[in-house]
């Protein structure tokens, strides 16, 4: 009886483990193997080839494709951190009911250049991670150009404020449609537009980095922000060498991250020069430019 059942289990065994199947041919090669739903969006991100050769392969040696991964990943960091930039200056305005103080030329300025850049972007077809921060802070602008509006609106004059919103609305949104479209921008038109940016933005570090030599000190600017633009120009210039080939991005990223290190420096040389310490670390520059 005991043998009976012995032998009837071993034939089981024997019955099942011949039954069992593979699940298909080379499933054993495949070393690393993820569920479709965390293999395909990887698999998009760093392209197919990338994608065998770092995680199915697990090749380490493939520095090309470790280059592009982790620009990749620096790219959509620098896209998601930026969607929360700029929200501490609109719950700043929000709070105290007013956006006195802030300029609205700064902001058209701003705001204008990153349609452009934006625009810019689109039609080359580059990768959303190579510049998508841009979408996020030119929104954040438009809000806050707008809130400028409505807290300076005129006591009753609802339909005032009601037109003026609505007409920078369709300004930003007429513009940014109009350099989209190739038979009225042609691309050599909007890359000198593009082109034009790039001294707009520096401009706006100069006088800062002309004040803190003038004052051998960084005064109120927030130490934060000067190492967080630091560090993202200097990821972007990685980013769009590794992943783009568009000299004229270059070159506004290499100049911005060059001035950003300026001001780093300064932050270093002058450190502790401030007439009060405490406001390096504690004040933020709510204004200060996201490049
Ligand atoms: C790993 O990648 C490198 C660079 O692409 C290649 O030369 C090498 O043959 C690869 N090794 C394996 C085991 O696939
Ligand atoms: C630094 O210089 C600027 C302009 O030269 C001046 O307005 C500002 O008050 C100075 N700040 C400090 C802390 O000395």
């Amino acid at each position: 009886m005991l043998s009976e059942s012995i032998i009837f289990c071993i034939q089981c065994l024997f019955t099942i483990s011949q039954a069992a199947p593979i699940p298909y041919p080379g499933f054993f090669e495949q070393k690393n193997l993820l569920p479709p739903l965390l293999r395909d969006p990887l698999a998009s991100l760093v392209g197919e080839t990338c994608y065998v050769s770092l995680v199915e392969d697990f090749n380490i040696t493939d520095t090309a494709c470790l280059k592009y991964a982790f620009s990749k990943a620096l790219g959509f960091g620098i896209v998601f951190g930026s969607a929360v930039i700029k929200v501490p200056q609109m719950v700043t305005i929000i709070s105290k009911r007013s956006a006195k103080g802030l300029s609205l030329a700064s902001y058209y300025l701003e705001t204008y250049a990153y349609l452009i850049i934006l625009a810019y972007n689109l039609r080359q077809h580059n990768p959303f991670s190579t510049y998508g921060e841009v979408v996020f802070i030119a929104s954040q602008n438009v809000l806050i150009t707008l809130m400028i509006f409505w807290y300076a609106r005129p006591v009753a004059d609802f339909s005032m404020v009601v037109k003026s919103l609505l007409g920078n609305l369709m300004a930003f949104v007429g513009v940014f449609c109009i350099l989209l479209v190739p038979t009225w921008i042609p691309l050599w038109l909007l890359s000198s537009l593009y082109a034009v940016t790039i001294p707009m933005t520096l401009a706006s570090k100069l006088p800062q980095i002309h004040a803190n030599y003038i004052n051998q000190s960084t005064g109120q600017l927030s130490v934060f922000a000067v190492l967080n633009y630091f560090a993202g120009t200097t990821a972007r210039v990685f980013t769009t060498m590794t992943e783009l080939d568009d000299s004229l991005m270059l070159a506004g990223n290499v100049l911005a991250s060059l001035l950003n290190g300026v001001l780093v420096m300064q932050v270093y040389l002058y450190w502790g020069k401030s007439m009060d310490p405490a406001t390096i670390s504690s004040t933020s520059n709510p204004e200060a430019k996201a490049d």
